[in-house]
Formats: structure tokens, C-alpha cells, sequence
């Protein structure tokens, strides 16, 4: 029987190693392993076996059984991989070509307009400077000159975070309404003379509409120093709208009011959109686009600088409009919608 049985092993491997397919492996494992299959049949032999044969014979069937199994495993496993390589190379798959890169992103456009005017005013000498979100109702409002019972110290103007202890106290504690605050942060750190500028995010109490939102960012100016003057605001106002729009843009100065400068000033722009009057500029072919002035006396000595000595001026641009303007965006409320739609064409 042993040898009936090393026969068997015998032309079962060869049989397995001459196995082309899956299905021809099939075909060899049911012939030697199957119910019916050339193992079985010499198993039923083991009953006429001396008692001390019987269980040798038993083992080494168990054995052959054992690695016959195995030798089929292995051999499915290679038809599986050469299947799969078949027909991954079969759909035109190249493993040897880089993997499909991950999609890039872009710059939000107030990113974008940020960092550009970040780089003109450093080359300027200014720094930039950044001031907190959540700020005190002293820098917000008293600090800047603006009284105690002015209206944009009201609820439905600003979202207070802590009510004033009465309305005016000081006390107080708000989103910020303004960059403006950043002037009196800027000047008690570093005195003058002093060239800042400080773009962030400000926050009103507002209807959103196509021309409100809640949340949207400024850009503050503040240069202080030995007689500074209007021309010196004019011309880093003009520089400002070159370096946006690429070109020169027509300005004009008309009078305005805000309580932290005097004089102050409304600087309008030529439409960039059309000759004769559209819908941006409401038919006036003036676009109001940057509030500043000199820095009020009183602001000044809030920052314990002396109003004698030094003086300065303040703009305040509105960095969300100004990206309105330059890519021509309609809706002031695309802009932290985080809508791919909308990031996507940047
Ligand atoms: N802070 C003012 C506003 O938000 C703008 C401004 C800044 C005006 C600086 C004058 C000077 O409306």
C-alpha cells in the first residue's frame, strides 16, 4: 500500500504542475482528492491492513492529502495574480505610470488681494499688523473719538459679545466693527512715527444682502509721523488703487465724516466698469471706495502721542468690496459662502 499511496503523491503533483488553468486544477483535485477520486479508493484498502500498519498507512495519507492540497493552493494563487495582471494590462492600466495627482486648490480672492497688498505697502515700509476679532468696546469706539451714545455702538449695529454696563460705559466687549481699533492697539504698542497696515475680518449687525453680509473684511491704513498731511493720504490711496486694478485710476476727494479724523474724507473712483454711468456705480461714473482723513488730535492722545509733535492719517478700505470690484462679483454674500461654484473660477 505504501507504494500505491507514493505513486498516488507522485502523479498527483505532476498532474498539478502540468494543470494550465483553474479549471484544469479543478479537474486534478477532484480526480486524487475527491469522494470518489484514486485517494478515497485506497483508503477503503486500510480495513485489510495489519493493526500496526493501519495507522502508518493512515498518517502518510494524511500527509500526502495535506501537501497535495497545499501544491493546489499555490498554483491558484499564481493563476489568480497572472489573472488579475491580465486584465488589469488588458484595460490599458501602465502600473509604471505616476498615480493621478491630488487636485490643487487655489486662493480665495480676498486671499489673493490681501497678500498683493500686503506685499505693495511692506515694499512701502509699512508693517502689517493684525489686532483680535473679539475687541474691546474702549478701542472700538472710545479710544477712536466715537461717543458714547453714537449710533454704531447700538445692538442693531454692533454684536456685542458683553453689554456695557450702561449703553457708552466702555465696558463693554463686541465683535469688532471696524479695523480701526487696530490704529489705537498699534500706536500704544509701538508710538510714533509709525506706518501700519491691518487687514482682517470685521462684523456688523446686518441683513444679509447682495451688498450686506454680517462678516467681511477691511484693510486699515495709519501713518503717523513730523507733518504728515493730506497729500501724503492721497497719494497712498491712489498707489493702493493702481496696485488693485493694475493702472491708473482717477480719484476725487469729497468731504466725510467719522468721528477718529479731521478732516475726514470719502476717496471716489473713476468706474473701472463703464464711460457713461452702469449699475455698479448707480449712472454716476463714481465709485465710493476708500473713507479716511487725519488722525483726530483726540485719537492721537488717547495712543499717548503727542498731537503737537506728530500727525497722521487714517483709510479704512473695504477689502471685500474692493474684490467685488476687480473680479466683477456680483454678491457680496459669495464670498464666505464657501461654495465650490464660486471658488473654483479663481
Ligand atoms: N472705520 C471706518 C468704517 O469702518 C472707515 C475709516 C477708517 C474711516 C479710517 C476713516 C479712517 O467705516
Amino acid at each position: 500500500m505504501r507504494d500505491a499511496l507514493e505513486e498516488l503523491r507522485q502523479s498527483a503533483l505532476e498532474a498539478l504542475s502540468g494543470a494550465g488553468s483553474d479549471a484544469e486544477l479543478r479537474e486534478v483535485e477532484v480526480q486524487y482528492l475527491g469522494r470518489n477520486g484514486e485517494l478515497t479508493s485506497l483508503l477503503k484498502q486500510l480495513g485489510s491492513l495489519s493493526a500496526e500498519e493501519r495507522p502508518l498507512m493512515g498518517k502518510l495519507s494524511n500527509e500526502i492529502k495535506g501537501e497535495v492540497q497545499a501544491s493546489i493552493q499555490e498554483r491558484r494563487k499564481g493563476f489568480d495574480e497572472e489573472k488579475l495582471q491580465a486584465d488589469l494590462l488588458g484595460e490599458g492600466f501602465d502600473p509604471t505610470l505616476p498615480g493621478p495627482s491630488a487636485p490643487a486648490g487655489g486662493l480665495h480672492p480676498l486671499t489673493r488681494i490681501r497678500r498683493e497688498l500686503e506685499d505693495l505697502f511692506s515694499s512701502m515700509g509699512f508693517y502689517v499688523v493684525d489686532g483680535p476679532e473679539l475687541e474691546m468696546e474702549s478701542n472700538n469706539f472710545d479710544a477712536l473719538n466715537i461717543p458714547g451714545d453714537h449710533p454704531a455702538r447700538e445692538s442693531h449695529d454692533t454684536i456685542w459679545v458683553r453689554e456695557p454696563s450702561s449703553p457708552g460705559a466702555g465696558d463693554g466687549t463686541c465683535m469688532r466693527t471696524h479695523t480701526s481699533p487696530v490704529q489705537v492697539r498699534a500706536l500704544r504698542k509701538f508710538g510714533a512715527p509709525l506706518k501700519v497696515i491691518a487687514p482682517g475680518r470685521v462684523f456688523r449687525q446686518e441683513t444679509q444682502d447682495a451688498t450686506h453680509d454680517h462678516t467681511f473684511h477691511q484693510m486699515e491704513g495709519l501713518v503717523v509721523g513730523k507733518g504728515v498731511g493730506v497729500s501724503h493720504m492721497l497719494h497712498a490711496m491712489n498707489t493702493l488703487l493702481e496696485g488693485v486694478f493694475g493702472r491708473k485710476v482717477e480719484t476725487r476727494l469729497r468731504p466725510g465724516f467719522f468721528p477718529f479724523v479731521e478732516p475726514g474724507f470719502e476717496l471716489d473712483a473713476r468706474c473701472p466698469f463703464c464711460e457713461d454711468g452702469c449699475r455698479v456705480c448707480k449712472g454716476s461714473t463714481w465709485i465710493e471706495l476708500m473713507p479716511g482723513g487725519l488722525v483726530h488730535p483726540h485719537v492721537l492722545k488717547a495712543c499717548d502721542v503727542d498731537p503737537e509733535h506728530f500727525s497722521g492719517f487714517a483709510f479704512g478700505l473695504g477689502l471685500s468690496r474692493m474684490v467685488m470690484l476687480r473680479y466683477g462679483i456680483n454678491d457680496i454674500r459669495w464670498m464666505l459662502s464657501g461654495d465650490l461654484r464660486f471658488l473654483e473660477q479663481f
